[in-house]
């Protein structure tokens, strides 16, 4: 029983240091630069509710986004939401939060 606790202790330690060591978290940076909007409560989650069902207003929560389309949404905006470009946020950050859009959840 100690020497499996030992293990887990060890997995987590490594895991944790995997995560440490990749540029950014897809779910941080989308939690830093989309919520302020996409939050449940935020402006475009309230757009979005106009058109579309429920869970799919949240893109945290949406099944089904492809990460393509999240990118392309980006950088050219889309109905009132802006265009966000390179200069304020770098193609490594994009591809994060797409992988992280376009994941299970
Ligand atoms: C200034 C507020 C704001 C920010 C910041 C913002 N968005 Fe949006 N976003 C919106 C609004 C508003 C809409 C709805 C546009 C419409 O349909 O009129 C939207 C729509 C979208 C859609 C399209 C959903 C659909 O099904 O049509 C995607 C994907 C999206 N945003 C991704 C992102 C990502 C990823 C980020 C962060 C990099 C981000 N947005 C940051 C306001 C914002």
């Amino acid at each position: 029983m100690k020497l499996a606790t030992g293990w887990l202790a060890l997995l987590a330690a490594i895991s944790g240091a995997a995560q440490a060591g990749s540029p950014v978290s897809g779910k941080d940076a989308f939690e830093a630069r989309c919520s302020a909007c996409h939050a449940e409560s935020g402006w475009a989650t309230r757009v979005l509710k106009r058109r579309l069902p429920g869970d799919q207003a949240v893109l945290a929560r949406r099944t089904g986004l492809t990460g393509a389309f999240v990118k392309v949404v980006v950088r050219h905006g889309t109905g009132s939401m802006p265009q966000i470009r390179k200069a304020e946020l770098d193609d490594g950050t994009l591809d994060a939060i797409a992988r992280y859009l376009e994941g299970p959840k």
